[in-house]
């Protein structure tokens, strides 16, 4: 059994490995992140070597049988099952991903899963998102709109002004872009980060908002907008196809034509 190798100077240790059953024909190992930080422990990689045979053929199923049948310690994140509801984003073999998307079959020999980079750990594979979320109240994400609503009636919208919500509305808030962008790891505490942005950039081309130069005045800022560098790992990483630093782009360009400093 392959030693797992760790990086020299890193803080994380060797931790336990679970062996699959006796007969096991088509193995793989699972080195998993785990880390309890109210227990004062120190973060480890436990070892989990699992039958393919056994399990479906996402890294969720992988965790989720570890979690029913190894080790019930394991603790993550999720819900939907199907790309839905952003709770399982985790590292997977170096690449911010939902675990329910991810085939194991996509990634040759072990799996390696680590919670979301650069954020706090609650728990294993769960970071703490509420700094992330408390960002995203800075654009207040909801319609806002100063005339009365139409009688008995939705607001309207044309066909061609729905059409700008496309690639913007289907973000499903997993934070894998945020997580995965070296602006954010520098300045997470200023910078608004691209998943928040492109939110605000879903609100800003809405055409039954009315407060579009207030929200871009509230972005006209050096930090929470300008510390994007156009790295690209945003839309490397998403993985609803999602292009946020177009959308970042598209609303600098915006302040530029209004005549933002
Ligand atoms: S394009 Fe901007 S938001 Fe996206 S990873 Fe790069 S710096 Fe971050
Ligand atoms: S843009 Fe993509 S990666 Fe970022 S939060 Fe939305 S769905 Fe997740
Ligand atoms: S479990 Fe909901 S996105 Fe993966």
């Amino acid at each position: 059994m392959a030693e797992l190798r760790l990086p020299e100077d890193s803080r994380v240790t060797q931790g336990k490995t679970f062996p699959a059953a006796a007969g096991a024909k088509n193995r793989r190992f699972f080195q998993v992140y785990r880390w309890s930080p109210d227990a004062g422990e120190t973060p480890r990689m436990d070892r989990y070597e699992l039958d393919l045979d056994k399990i479906g053929p996402m890294v969720l199923d992988a965790l989720l049988f570890i979690k029913n049948e190894v080790d019930p310690t394991l603790t993550f994140r999720r819900s939907c099952r199907e790309g839905i509801c952003g709770s399982c984003a985790m590292n997977i073999d170096g690449e911010n991903t939902l675990a329910c998307l991810k085939p194991i079959e996509s990634i040759k020999g072990a799996v390696t899963i680590n919670p979301l980079p650069h954020m706090p750990v609650v728990k294993d594979l769960v970071p703490n998102l509420n700094g992330a979320y408390k960002q995203l109240e800075v654009i207040e994400p909801w319609l806002k709109n100063d005339t009365p609503a139409p009688k008995d009636e939705e607001r309207r919208q044309s066909i061609a002004d729905r059409e700008k919500l496309d690639g913007l509305w289907e973000c499903i808030l997993c934070f894998c872009c945020t997580t995965s962008c070296p602006s954010y790891w520098w300045n997470g505490d200023q910078y608004l980060g691209p998943a928040t942005l492109l939110a605000a950039q879903r609100w800003i081309v809405d055409s039954r908002d009315t407060h579009a130069v207030e929200r871009l005045e509230n972005l006209d800022d050096p930090m929470k907008l300008y510390a994007c560098r156009s790295i690209m790992n945003c839309t490397q990483t998403c993985p609803k196809g999602l292009n946020p630093a177009k959308a970042i782009a598209q609303i600098k360009k915006k302040q530029v034509l209004r005549g933002a400093k």
